[in-house]
C-alpha cells in the first residue's frame, strides 16, 4: 500500500490543482492576433497550422512530460522539429503556456511563470502572427499602418534545420552542441567543432594538400548565402552543389545538422511519414572531430565506436566526449630527469590510425628513427605518426585529439609511454560503452541495423551537474515536485521549502535530511568506496541505528539548497522492492550527498560475465529477469507514465543476499534539461550505453519508455546466454549486429530449440519452457519500436510462466 503513496499523492494534487483542460478543440488557424495562447496540456493541438497545412507548430514532447515550442512538417509521423524556440530548455508538461501576448510579444512560459523564451518583440495589440507554407513563422506589423512587414520571422534564428526557400546566410548558423555549419570569413562554407578544449573544422576536409579550391570551393564570393531548393538542391554561393539523392520537386526535405556533427538532407516518405537520408555532408562519419574526445579513437563498422587509445582509460563513462586518461602517470621529463629518453619512453604501435591537428610541427624527408627521436626528446610530444609520402614526413603530437582508425587508412601512429608501462594491458572495457543523450533532440548518427550509435549531445555548463543525477533515482520525480510545489505555493503562500517540508512530514516517516558532518561520520570521513561513476563516488556508511548505506557524494552540483531538497523529498517516495531506495540527502552549499539503500550482493554483470564466478543459477535468473521487469515496469507504468531509466544494462541491476534485483540509477533526463532554461542550447543529458541503446536514440524522435523495453531485452538475452549480446561473434570472428541476433532469435523461436543459447556453464540445468518465453520476451523488444511490448506486459508474462515447483531439479 505505501508504494503506492506517492503515485496517489500526485493523483490527488494534480486534480486538486489544475483545472479541468477545456475541450474544445478549435479549427487550425494560420493567423492569429495578439492575446491568444495555447496551454501545454493542449499539446495535441497546434498553436498554428500554415495555410496548405505542410507545417505546424505547437509543443512537441521533449522527453518525459517535458515540452518544446517547436514547428514540424505536419505528415511527419513523429514531430520533427525544424526550429525550435528553446532547444536546450524544455518546458514543464503542465501549467507552461505559448502566448503571443497584447504587447506583441511571443512568450514561452514554464509551468512557474517563469519566461523561458521569447520573441523580443514590442507593438502593441496591432501584431499578428502567421505561420507561412515555408513553414516560417512570422511576426508581422499593421497592414494598415506598418504594411504588415514581418518585424520577427523564425527563418532569422534557425536552430538545427532549413527548409527549403530558408537561407543561410552570414547572420545565422546551424548548431548542434558542439558543432556548427556556418559561413566562414572567408566566404566558405564550413562545419566547425568548437569544443571545451579545442576546435577545428573538420569540412570541407582540413588537409592542407586539399584546399577549398580543391573541394570546388572558391573563396571569392562574398554574398554568403546557402539555400536549399524545393527540387533537393543545396546551392551555396560558394560554389558548393549538392543535390538529394531523390531529386526532384513534390518532397518535403529537410537539411539538418546532427549531434555527431554530419550535415544530412532528410526527404520525407509521404506513406510511411518517416524520413529518409538522402544526402550527408560527412561519408565517413568519424571524420567529425571531437566526437571520441582526447585521446579517444573513432571508428566506423558499421556503426559508430569510441575506443581508447592503448594505455588510456575512458574519462567518464557515459560521455566519450571526455576522452580517455592515461593510466600511466605523466612523468616530469625536464632537464632534471635523471634517465635518459630512451631509457625512459618507449612507442606504442597502433596501426590503420591516426589523429588530426595539434602537430608540434613536421619534418619532411626524415628517416623513422630520426621522428622517433624528435618525439622522444619533446618533452610536450605524446605520438608521433610518420608518413612515408615522399621520403618520409614526420609529424610529432602534443595533444591527442580527433582520433580515427580505419583499416582502409595505412597512417600509423607511435604513442609515447613509459618504458616500464604495460601497454598491452587490458585496455579497452570502454570499447562498448558510449554516452548517449536521454533527450529526444539526438539528431544523431549513423545507426545501421541496431547495434546503437554514439551521438554527442548539447552541451555547456549545464552538463556539468546532470551527471549527478545520472544516479538512482535522482530525477525522474520532478513532475511531482511541480505538482507539490506549486500545490503547497497556492495553498499556503510560504516558501516552497519550508512548506514542502510540512507536506513532506506528513507523507513520510523513513526519509530524512541529513547533515555533511553526519555522513562525514557515518563513513568514517568517506573512507570505504564501493564504487564510482559518473555522478560522483559511493561510500560504505553506518548510520547512528547500526544501520549499512551506500553514501554518494555528488560531484558538481549546481543547484541552489532549496531546489535540491524540494527535488530530494520527492524522490524519497519512490518505493518499490525492486528498485534502490533512497533514504535520504544532504544538502550542505556544495556538498550534496545521496543516502541509499546498501544493496549487498554487486551487479548482475559480475555475476553473468564473470568467467572466474560460479555459474549464477536458473532459479536465479529468471527472479532476476522478472524483478527487474517489475521494477521497471512500476517505473513506467503505476505512478504516470514519467520515469524512463534510460541506461537499463546489467550495471545497473544490483542483487540482494537472496538475489533479489534492485535497479539502481533509475532517473530522468527532463529535469536536467529543465534546469537549463534561458540558456538556449546549452543541454546535455547523457544516458544510455552502447549494445544496450534503441536504435531510435539515433533519430530525431522523442524518446518514450520503450528506450527502456529495448534495453531490457537485450538484459533478458544477456541472462540467458551468460555472455554480453554485444560481444557476439561469428565462426570467423565478425561481430554479430543486433539485426543479425534477431535473426537467430526468430530461429530459435520457431524451432524451439533453446539449448544452444542458454548459457553453456549451467550444464543443462536450466527450465527450457522459461528460457524459451524469455528469448521470446527479448526478441519482441528489439523489435521496432511500435512493436515492443510495455513492461507491463512482460512482468504479466513472465510471472505466468514462474512455476517454481514444476521443474524442481533446475532449482
Ligand atoms: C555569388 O553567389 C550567388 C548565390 O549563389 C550568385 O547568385 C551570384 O551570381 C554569385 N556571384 C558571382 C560573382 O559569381
Amino acid at each position: 500500500m505505501a508504494r503506492y503513496g506517492a503515485c496517489l499523492l500526485a493523483f490527488i494534487l494534480l486534480f486538486a490543482v489544475l483545472p479541468c483542460p477545456s475541450s474544445s478543440s478549435a479549427p487550425a488557424q494560420h493567423t492569429l492576433g495578439a492575446g491568444s495562447s495555447l496551454s501545454v496540456e493542449d499539446h495535441d493541438q497546434p498553436f498554428l497550422t500554415s495555410p496548405d497545412g505542410t507545417f505546424s507548430c505547437g509543443f512537441q514532447d521533449a522527453g518525459e512530460n517535458a515540452f518544446s515550442f517547436s514547428i514540424w512538417y505536419t505528415d511527419a509521423a513523429e514531430k520533427t522539429a525544424i526550429w525550435t524556440a528553446n532547444p536546450g530548455a524544455p518546458v514543464n508538461g503542465r501549467g507552461s503556456r505559448i502566448t503571443f501576448g497584447r504587447d506583441g510579444r511571443l512568450a514561452l512560459d514554464d509551468f512557474n511563470g517563469t519566461t523561458v523564451w521569447d520573441s523580443q518583440t514590442s507593438g502593441g495589440g496591432a501584431l499578428t502572427i502567421s505561420l507561412l507554407d515555408t513553414g516560417n513563422l512570422v511576426i508581422s506589423d499593421d497592414p494598415s499602418t506598418g504594411g504588415g512587414l514581418p518585424v520577427w520571422q523564425s527563418f532569422d534564428w534557425p536552430t538545427d534545420t532549413l527548409v527549403p526557400s530558408q537561407p543561410l546566410t552570414k547572420h545565422t548558423k546551424l548548431v548542434s552542441g558542439y558543432f556548427s555549419l556556418y559561413y566562414d570569413s572567408d566566404n566558405v562554407l564550413r562545419l566547425l567543432y568548437d569544443g571545451p578544449e579545442t576546435s577545428s573544422i573538420y569540412w570541407p576536409d582540413p588537409n592542407p594538400s586539399d584546399s577549398p579550391f580543391q573541394s570546388g570551393r572558391t573563396i571569392y564570393n562574398s554574398s554568403r548565402i546557402g539555400v536549399l531548393y524545393d527540387d533537393g538542391v543545396f546551392l551555396s554561393s560558394d560554389n558548393l552543389e549538392v543535390h538529394a539523392s531523390d531529386l526532384g520537386p513534390g518532397v518535403k526535405r529537410r537539411l539538418t545538422i546532427g549531434q555527431d556533427g554530419n550535415v544530412r538532407i532528410y526527404s520525407l516518405n509521404a506513406s510511411t511519414g518517416g524520413w529518409t537520408v538522402t544526402w550527408a555532408a560527412l561519408a565517413q562519419p568519424c571524420s567529425a572531430h571531437g566526437l571520441c574526445g582526447k585521446n579517444g579513437i573513432c571508428e566506423y563498422q558499421p556503426s559508430l565506436r569510441c575506443s581508447c587509445a592503448p594505455g588510456y582509460e575512458m574519462v567518464d563513462h557515459r560521455d566519450w566526449r571526455k576522452g580517455c586518461r592515461p593510466l600511466f602517470t605523466v612523468t616530469n621529463c625536464g632537464p632534471a630527469a635523471a634517465a635518459s629518453p630512451e631509457q625512459r619512453f618507449k612507442f606504442v604501435k597502433v596501426p590503420h590510425s591516426d589523429f588530426y591537428g595539434n602537430d608540434l610541427g613536421y619534418n619532411k624527408s626524415v628517416t623513422f628513427e630520426y621522428c622517433k627521436k624528435i618525439c622522444l626528446e619533446m618533452c610536450l610530444c605524446a605520438a608521433f605518426s610518420y608518413r612515408l609520402d615522399g621520403q618520409g614526413t614526420c609529424y610529432p603530437k602534443g595533444v591527442l585529439f580527433n582520433g580515427y582508425t580505419s583499416s582502409a587508412f595505412d597512417g600509423v601512429i607511435y604513442l609515447k609511454v613509459p618504458f616500464d608501462f604495460d601497454a598491452t594491458a587490458p585496455l579497452v572495457t570502454a570499447r562498448s560503452t558510449a554516452g548517449l543523450a536521454c533527450s529526444p533532440n539526438i539528431s544523431v548518427t549513423v545507426v545501421q541495423g541496431s547495434q546503437g550509435a554514439f551521438g554527442s549531445s548539447r552541451t555547456g555548463d549545464g552538463t556539468k551537474w546532470l551527471y549527478l543525477f545520472a544516479f538512482a533515482g535522482v530525477l525522474g520525480v520532478l513532475d511531482i515536485i511541480f505538482i507539490t510545489a506549486s500545490w503547497w505555493f497556492l495553498s499556503s503562500k510560504q516558501s516552497i521549502p519550508s512548506s514542502l517540508e510540512a507536506g513532506y512530514r506528513m507523507v513520510t516517516g523513513q526519509f530524512r535530511r541529513f547533515t555533511y558532518r553526519e555522513l562525514k561520520d557515518a563513513t568514517g570521513n568517506f573512507k570505504e568506496e564501493l564504487g564510482r561513476g559518473g555522478s560522483g563516488v559511493v561510500y560504505r556508511g553506518v548510520l547512528d541505528g547500526g544501520k549499512v548505506v551506500a553514501v554518494k557524494k555528488l560531484t558538481n552540483v549546481a543547484r541552489g539548497d532549496e531546489e535540491f531538497w524540494a527535488e530530494m523529498t520527492v524522490i524519497g517516495r519512490i518505493n518499490h522492492i525492486n528498485l534502490v531506495r533512497i533514504w535520504g540527502f544532504c544538502s550542505q552549499g556544495k556538498h550534496k550527498l545521496l543516502v541509499y539503500e546498501y544493496v549487498e550482493n554487486e551487479s548482475l554483470d559480475r555475476h553473468l560475465f564473470d568467467t572466474d564466478r560460479k555459474p549464477l543459477p536458473w532459479r536465479e535468473r529468471f527472479r532476476i529477469a522478472l524483478g527487474t521487469a517489475r521494477g521497471l515496469a512500476y517505473l513506467h507504468h503505476e505512478c504516470l507514465e514519467w520515469v524512463i531509466h534510460c541506461d537499463v544494462k546489467p550495471e545497473n541491476i544490483l542483487l540482494t543476499r537472496e538475489f533479489e534485483a534492485k535497479i539502481a540509477d533509475f532517473g530522468l533526463a527532463k529535469l536536467s534539461k529543465r534546469d537549463s532554461a534561458g540558456d538556449s542550447l546549452q543541454l546535455s543529458h547523457m544516458r544510455g550505453t552502447m549494445g544496450y541503446m534503441a536504435p531510435e536514440w539515433a533519430l530525431n524522435v522523442p524518446i518514450n519508455a520503450k528506450v527502456d523495453v529495448y534495453s531490457y531485452g537485450v538484459v533478458l538475452l544477456e541472462i540467458v546466454m551468460g555472455s554480453r549480446v554485444s560481444d557476439q561473434t561469428t565462426a570467423g570472428g565478425e561481430r554479430l549486429d543486433m539485426s543479425q541476433i534477431a535473426q537467430v532469435l526468430r530461429q530459435v523461436v520457431a524451432t524451439r530449440d533453446v539449448v544452444p543459447l542458454v548459457d553453456g556453464s549451467l550444464q543443462g540445468q536450466f527450465n527450457p519452457r522459461q528460457a524459451l518465453e524469455m528469448v521470446r520476451i527479448s526478441l519482441s523488444c528489439i523489435e521496432e519500436r511500435s512493436n515492443r511490448p510495455t513492461m507491463d506486459d512482460i512482468a504479466q508474462v513472465l510471472a505466468a510462466c514462474d512455476d517454481e515447483d514444476e521443474h524442481p531439479a533446475y532449482r
